[in-house]
């Protein structure tokens, strides 16, 4: 046995894999085939169920389970509204696990998952929010530093990897955000992580259905251009989200402006200035992964995008950085 298969032998085990590597749910962008590729090389897909209304996230189900014998998760959003629905379809399918992404997951949602014995892996952004997802009987945690791509916290994956690894040992911890090769995957291993979870880094993958000028944005990007979004006014709120800058970023500052104005001047209320913000992005992921729009649309890029350089089969991304991983290992 190698060290790494050592390192992150409880993370295979939990996941039912070869390598701990979960390829993150990333919505519009993790179906059925990237999915598939992920968990046929080994590592463990999921689904981004998104805003995916019950009958959609059923057949992406069926069809990955044609796809590959191997296990792969769900990832549904907790502010869906059909939240237990979607939960009773991974029941009916068998699904092996679930990631409850977006906040705190309602008791209602967790019960019902532990209840038909489906591992659940939930979201932890500070020790106190760890150790009471323990309580409520989360089966695993991952934990996503800032440097990710999409929502984000304002925590970075290191300073998170040190405040939550040494104290949790109940659960395996996967750690997300930033991590584009197999060097650091092995340092959060020895740290006490089970695991890692990757997003950017499978955008280019051959199987990724993603638009062909989505995945360029990629390939030409540096770490700085993946910007998270700018909040101009208090009274405003932006959810914090890593994206690559474009005409939309540009366009959304000067949106800010126009709106604090209007509301300065009385010319609008709070509530539909504060809905007007929050509808700007709306549909704006959806054009620029399907559509290939990338200056209108939504980028959505964490900062390891600097280290994407090429379109790879995900099988070649998944060895790559497992021999990273273990050369690293065998130096040190
Ligand atoms: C385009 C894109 C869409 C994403 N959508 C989701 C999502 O729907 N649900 C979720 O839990 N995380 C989402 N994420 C986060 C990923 O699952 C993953 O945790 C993150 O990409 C890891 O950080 P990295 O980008 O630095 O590898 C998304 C990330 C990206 C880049």
């Amino acid at each position: 046995m190698t060290t790494l298969q050592k390192l992150w032998q409880r993370g295979c085990d939990f996941l039912g894999t070869d390598a701990a590597i979960l390829g993150g749910a990333m919505s519009w962008v993790s179906e059925r085939t990237l999915v598939s590729a992920i968990s046929n090389a080994g590592g463990f897909g999921v689904i981004a169920c998104g805003a995916m209304p019950v009958d959609l996230l059923e057949q992406e189900i069926k069809a990955t389970q044609s796809m590959t014998t191997k296990p792969f998760g769900v990832n549904l959003i907790t502010m869906h509204p059909q939240l237990l629905e979607l939960i009773d379809v991974c029941i009916r399918y068998e699904v092996t696990h679930i990631v409850l992404a977006g906040g705190l997951p309602p008791a209602e949602a967790i019960s019902k998952v532990k209840s038909a014995n489906i591992k659940l892996i939930c979201f932890a952004p500070t020790l106190t929010l760890a150790r009471k997802l323990i309580r409520l009987g989360v089966d695993a945690l991952v934990i996503e530093g800032s440097e990710a791509g999409g929502h984000i916290g304002p925590v970075s994956t290191s300073v998170l990897a040190q405040e939550i690894l040494p104290h949790i040992t109940e659960v395996p911890v996967f750690v997300a955000g930033g991590i584009g090769r197999g060097e650091t995957i092995a340092n959060y291993l020895l740290m006490g992580a089970s695991g890692a979870q990757l997003g950017t880094r499978f955008v280019c993958a051959t199987e990724c259905q993603a638009h062909a000028d989505f995945k360029k944005a990629f390939i030409r990007a540096s770490a700085r251009d993946a910007v998270a979004s700018v909040q101009l006014d208090h009274r405003l709120p932006v959810i914090p989200v890593r994206a690559l800058q474009n005409a939309a970023s540009a366009r959304f500052i000067d949106f800010q402006r126009q709106m604090i104005k209007k509301l300065d001047q009385g010319e609008i209320d709070l509530k539909s200035a504060q809905l007007e913000v929050e509808h700007f992005w709306g549909g704006a992921l959806r054009r620029a992964v399907v559509d290939g729009d990338i200056e209108n649309g939504s980028v959505m890029a964490g900062q390891s995008v600097g280290m994407v350089k090429e379109e790879q089969p995900t099988a070649h991304i998944i060895e790559e950085l497992i021999a990273q991983a273990d050369a690293f290992l065998a130096r040190n």
